[in-house]
């Protein structure tokens, strides 16, 4: 029985910001971002926009045509949740309008959450082969103004559905795993920025991946050689590259140019070169920009997933791209969200960004802008309002 990806979308804010401007506010040469690091433009969501709209935008399209029905789990994984009680899952499914008869709650470990939502559905849907879940994946990276991380912020969610009849990808069983007590990366409960100590990191982020590939391989018998493309947790697009390159030097040595491996991962950088971090979602935007972009016909190719999550968790695993997913996948919906979106001057960004909610319980409601089929409207009584626009 053959277990994965159904359908998949994602959506991002229709706000952006050039990175030159924030080179130009800082005063050094913008290759250092559209280069060495690899990201051009961020995305920059609204007052009225949040994790919980950003995600029932990619649900709502997502879900359009599966039968909704079956659906009786909805997993919701973000390292930037709204509550730390109710799940934001429950707010999808309420705008969704999905059926009561469900289960819904939220996964947290930093950008690693929806990999294992991805795992713990694989078991479940192999006992349950008439039923779905959707997983969505869905976060804004905030490190704060003039923060070294700044340029690798971004915001942005994914949905997918899982079942036993999937059209797009078929996940393999075997995985391998890495956990290790680091702070790299961390939040804590008084901050909506993380804090970051960058390099080191990226260090963890690698030594994961050779940890958690080894355990795969040995697990699978699979050499790297059986994979044609590879997807990784993208937090910016230059940590793909070195990622492949470590994975390549560790598993094969010197075999392959750069060309080569380079033409392994390019096609799932398009998107987040454009979005920026979207921490739980970014492996996920980086497999929809493999699946939209590529000029070859991937039907039966393996391609590897390494989902990494500071602090710190790693997974590498598998999946076979299914015959006709092309008909499954949104690249119009898609291509037409990125290209219609509305570039912010530095200031307008400062003041989306600074924007915060008074917490003394009173009503408030957020200025309108363009959020998509969802908006979230304001608070009353320290409750969140959120309206569908349809
Ligand atoms: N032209 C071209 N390249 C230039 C340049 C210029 N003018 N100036 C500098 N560069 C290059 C540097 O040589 C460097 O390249 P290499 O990495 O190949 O050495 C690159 O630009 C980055 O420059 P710095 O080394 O000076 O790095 P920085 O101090 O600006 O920090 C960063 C970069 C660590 C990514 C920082 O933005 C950061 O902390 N980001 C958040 C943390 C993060 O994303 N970590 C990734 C792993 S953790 C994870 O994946 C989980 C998650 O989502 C957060």
């Amino acid at each position: 029985m053959k277990i994965g990806i159904e359908s998949i979308n994602f959506y991002t804010s229709n706000y952006f910001i050039d990175l030159k401007s924030l080179a130009e506010d800082r005063n050094i040469p913008v290759s250092k971002f559209y280069h060495g690091i690899g990201q051009e433009k961020m995305a920059a969501p609204p007052p009225d926009e949040d994790i919980i709209t950003l995600a029932a935008n990619a649900a709502y399209n997502a879900t359009k045509s599966v039968d909704k029905d079956k659906i009786d789990t909805v997993i919701f994984a973000t390292e930037s949740g709204i509550d730390q009680s109710k799940s934001g899952g429950i707010y999808v499914h309420q705008l969704l309008q999905l059926g009561k008869n469900c289960r819904v709650f939220e996964v947290k470990q930093a950008c690693y959450s929806a990999a294992a939502g991805i795992q713990m559905s694989l078991p479940y849907l192999m006992l349950h082969p008439d039923r779905k879940v959707l997983l969505v994946a869905s976060d804004i990276a905030r490190y704060g103004i003039g923060s070294v991380g700044e340029p690798t912020q971004g915001a942005g969610a994914v949905a997918m559905v899982l079942s036993a009849r999937p059209a797009i990808v078929a996940f393999d069983m075997e995985s391998g795993l890495y956990t290790e007590d680091v702070m790299d990366f961390w939040r804590p409960n008084y901050t909506d920025e993380a804090f970051v100590d960058g390099k080191f990191s990226i260090k963890m982020y690698i030594k994961a991946l050779i940890e958690s590939w080894n355990q795969y391989s040995g697990r699978s018998g699979r050499e790297f050689a059986d994979f044609y493309r590879f997807c990784y947790h993208l937090p910016f697009s230059r940590m793909g590259e070195k990622a492949h390159i470590h994975l390549a030097k560790h598993a094969v040595g010197d075999d392959y140019d750069n060309d080569f491996l380079m033409g392994q991962i390019s096609d799932t950088l398009h998107y987040i070169k454009i979005i920026g971090n979207t921490y739980a979602a970014s492996m996920y935007v980086g497999l929809i920009s493999l699946l939209e972009n590529s000029n070859e016909d991937l039907t039966g190719r393996r391609i590897g997933f390494f989902s990494y999550g500071s602090g710190c968790v790693g997974e590498f695993f598998s999946g076979e791209i299914l015959p006709g997913y092309q008909k499954y996948i949104d690249s119009g919906a898609h291509t037409k969200l990125l290209n219609n979106r509305t570039e912010l001057s530095y200031e307008k960004y400062k003041e989306f960004y600074s924007y915060s909610l008074p917490e003394d319980g009173g009503d408030y409601q957020t200025p309108k802008n363009e959020t998509g089929l969802f908006r979230f409207a304001g608070i009353s009584a320290h409750k969140r309002i959120y309206q569908r626009l349809f």
